[in-house]
């Protein structure tokens, strides 16, 4: 269905030497997404999720700039879309629920607004039958007293209420492909839990596939088929959730399993060792973009590892995946 394919983003600045600077953010991406499926994709902050997503969306401003790489939709590369063609995709097939949803709707209109203007922008239908159906949306996304609702303004809501409205929005045109950046951050625990529940009712009962970014690999154990974890605007190993669980492969996200709180807590809350500095995009090595910061770099990781499986569609992009495959976690 979404097939990402070495897609290279850079952000380009020049200095006050007028020398250009570049940023490498995005440094080879790959994963996929299948039909029905829910694909999580992890990594610490600045890892290049949510350039991932804007990348692929079409929704880069400079100075970010796609310099490589493929998105393929169907077949269909996305960024090779002319403006036009993405934007019939976007918010119609393809939807993308954004980081921060208060921030993300629109102070002045009501709910109902805007759930009609993205309705309408995509379906040949009225006002009226457009409000209609932004108010079974609401209805469907749980929301209590949805005609209520529907008049409400963004600052009336509380935070889970936003989300909710958030994807009734990216949900109201049907889409097959659902991108959610954080769709629960800074959402307390149980709103989070239904949210997540939700998403994952509609997903599976519209046979939609999605993408959830997030950094909580607990959530990706209970609502993901699949993982891709991002490491430096790479994903450094992918595969289905059992399987990445089981047999973590790549140190690094050994060391995001092992810093999971259930993990620390086994350990007597001592985390695993290594320098916590993320990378310098302005500087990155030639090898492997992890080899600063893993405890078990070696000579071979001078030269930059592909992502090769280690088992069936679990890839792993470093020298001795296959070693650390075998060898328990601590
Ligand atoms: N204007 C910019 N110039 C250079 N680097 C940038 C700029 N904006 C963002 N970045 C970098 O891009 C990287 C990817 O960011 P992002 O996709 O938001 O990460 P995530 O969503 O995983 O937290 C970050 O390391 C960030 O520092
Ligand atoms: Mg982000």
């Amino acid at each position: 269905m979404l097939e990402v394919r070495g897609l290279h983003t850079h952000f380009l600045a020049r200095g006050f030497d007028n020398q250009v600077r570049v940023a490498r953010a995005l440094n080879g991406v790959d994963f996929t997404v299948g039909e029905r499926e829910i694909v999580g994709l992890v990594g610490e902050t600045g890892a290049g999720k949510s350039l991932t997503a804007y990348s692929v969306m079409g929704l880069l401003k400079p100075p970010a700039k796609v310099v490589a790489g493929q998105a393929l939709y169907n077949g269909r590369d996305l960024l090779a879309l002319s403006d036009d063609e993405r934007r019939k995709l976007r918010g119609g097939e393809i939807a993308l629920v954004v980081q921060s949803p208060k921030s993300s709707l629109e102070p002045l209109t009501t709910v109902s607004q805007q759930l009609v203007r993205v309705h309408r922008a995509h379906r040949q239908v009225d006002e009226a039958a457009a409000r209609v159906r932004a108010v079974e949306m609401l209805a469907a996304v749980g929301i209590p007293d949805p005609e209520r609702r529907a008049n409400a303004y963004a600052h009336q809501l509380s935070g889970g209420m936003a989300q909710r409205v958030l994807m009734a929005m990216a949900l109201i045109n049907e889409p097959k492909l659902l991108i959610a950046d954080e769709p629960t951050t800074g959402l307390d625990v149980t709103v989070q839990a239904q949210v997540l529940d939700l998403l994952r009712d509609l997903v599976r009962a519209r046979g939609m596939s999605a993408l959830v970014i997030t950094h909580d690999l607990g959530i990706v154990a209970q609502y993901c088929d699949r993982i891709a974890v991002m490491y430096a605007g790479q994903v450094v190993e992918s595969g289905g959730v059992m399987d990445v669980f089981a047999r973590p492969s790549h140190p690094y996200t050994r060391r995001l399993i092992a810093s999971t709180p259930d993990s620390l807590a086994r350990r007597g809350g001592r985390p695993l060792g290594g320098a916590a500095n993320p990378p310098n995009l302005y500087a990155l090595p030639d090898g492997c973009l992890y080899a600063d910061r893993c405890d078990h770099a070696a000579a071979q990781c001078a030269v930059a590892p592909r992502a090769d499986p280690v088992a069936g569609t679990h890839l792993v992009r470093c020298h001795f995946s296959r070693q650390f495959a075998l060898e328990p976690m601590a």
